[in-house]
């Protein structure tokens, strides 16, 4: 049994993630009275306590009503270090905040240049040694900067004690797919190659890099979602059966599945960047930073040799929308229809995750009518009326870095050969092709074999 954390500290505090994610996440253990540690929180922006209490404020608010003895609980628990990441002295103020905490969890919500000043102020004031450290993705820019970043860490901290954050694999879901697949024995039988044509991986958002253009223009979508969020969604579609419920066995069969794909080839890829975006500020005015990207991979086992995995992923699309569909084999002509009679569509499983997560199955009816023929008709249920309230991603992983629970985080093996799999279109040269705003991507796919079932947004 793990001890639980008995403070939180959160390194980048007056960012963007902290307030996006982070302070609607200690909200809501804070109301499920699992919060009862101090938050502290560490930045180079000159903030007082009071100053991170009321940004907390602004942000709860903002996103609806708030309850107040729940808020002044955590209100008591926030207080700031503030100081340079270099700065030594930045590390003792933090110590003797610490000095009753016995099992701190530090959060990295700053941006890789940083971490190694991070990871060594805490080793040298002997925090590390106690500490179990969450690491935001990308992890690393490449095979060979994960495996120094590991380095980094590992010499301060021990490896069960590292979270390398994926917050998709801490979506209810995307773990559901695994639940789906194994826990009904309608689906896993058809669960290969002989009854699956393609699977479509799309991941589209309506907006752009949103006042993160500084950050995503260092990035893109190749290594900001593709190569950890859609690679985590193809694994467990593809994977085999966990053998146990520790987190090893999970991650031992990821890892055999993400071995098994293929290289991407930049041949079959497309990468786009909407127009306008070398306008926003933050970004170079030469920027060859992708903002779309398509391509297809193919895992080469028993279970999947020849099916395609189509994934696509882009800023500005026509709207949000983030699922799998699963097409099926068609099935061949009725025999009892007539000979000019179409064909009956493909059955597809289409896995809603995004914020309206849900399961549709579209099957084939008899069209009402003479003739015997098919129509699609779907089956479909949306988890929010099915299940009820369910946590947020980063509120569940959260919880579980504090319990030392590694489950839901990625493994170093895992994340190399993610990175191994889009090595081939990383750091291109040329400028990817241009889109407009409110399109499923460059025009460079028009006129080619589109194979993309519409998504529902
Ligand atoms: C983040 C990416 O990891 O995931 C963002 O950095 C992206 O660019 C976000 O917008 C999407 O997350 P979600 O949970 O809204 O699908």
């Amino acid at each position: 049994m793990q001890v639980r954390a008995d403070a939180v500290v959160l390194f980048g505090a007056s960012g963007d993630l902290v307030r996006k994610k982070l302070i609607p996440a200690i909200y809501q253990l804070a109301l499920a009275g699992r919060l009862g540690m101090p938050v502290i929180g560490v930045a180079r922006s000159d903030w007082d306590d009071q100053r991170l209490r009321d940004h907390s404020r602004d942000v709860l608010t903002s996103a609806g009503p708030v309850d107040e003895a729940v808020f002044g609980e955590m209100a008591a628990a926030l207080s700031m270090v503030v100081g340079d990441y270099s700065d030594p002295e930045t590390y003792k103020m933090l110590a003797d905040k610490l000095v009753d905490s016995v099992r701190p969890v530090f959060y990295l919500a700053i941006p890789p240049s940083v971490f190694q000043d991070v990871v060594e102020g805490l080793h040298s004031v002997g925090l590390a040694a106690r500490g179990r450290v969450i690491v935001e993705k990308p992890f690393g820019r490449d095979r060979a900067s994960a495996r120094q970043l590991n380095n980094c860490l590992a010499a301060a901290f021990d490896q069960p004690d590292i979270f390398r954050i994926d917050h998709y694999l801490g979506k209810e879901s995307v773990e559901g797919l695994l639940v789906f697949r194994f826990a009904n024995t309608l689906l896993e039988p058809l669960w290969n190659r002989n009854y699956i044509a393609s699977v479509q991986i799309t991941m589209a958002e309506a907006f752009g890099t949103e006042g993160r253009a500084g950050f995503y223009d260092g990035v893109g979508a190749v290594r900001d979602v593709l190569q950890n969020h859609l690679l985590q969604v193809i694994a467990l579609l593809a994977m085999e059966p966990p053998i146990a419920d520790d987190a090893d066995a999970y991650r031992d069969e990821e890892l055999k599945v993400l071995k098994q794909i293929h290289p991407i080839d930049p041949a079959t890829t497309t990468l786009g960047q909407y127009v306008g975006y070398l306008d926003e500020p933050g970004v170079k005015k030469d920027s060859t930073t992708e903002t779309f990207v398509s391509t297809t991979l193919e895992i080469e086992s028993w279970r999947w040799a020849g099916v395609p995995f189509h994934v696509r992923t882009g800023k500005c699309m026509p709207g949000g929308a983030t699922e799998a569909v699963i097409e099926l084999r068609r099935p061949p002509r009725l025999l009892f229809t007539g000979h000019d009679a179409a064909l009956p569509d493909a059955n597809l499983i289409r896995f809603r995750l995004g914020s309206n997560d849900g399961l549709t199955m579209t099957l084939q009816a008899k069209a009402p009518g003479i003739a015997t023929i098919t129509q699609s008709v779907d089956l479909n249920v949306d988890f929010a009326a099915a299940l009820g309230h369910r946590q947020e991603a980063y509120e569940r992983l959260l919880d579980d870095a504090m319990d030392g629970r590694r489950h839901r985080f990625a493994r170093e093996d895992t994340i190399e050969q993610e990175w191994r799999i889009v090595e081939p279109i990383l750091d291109h040269q040329e400028r990817p092709s241009p889109y407009y705003r409110g399109t499923w991507g460059p025009q460079a796919l028009e006129g080619t074999d589109d194979p993309w079932h519409p998504v529902s947004i």
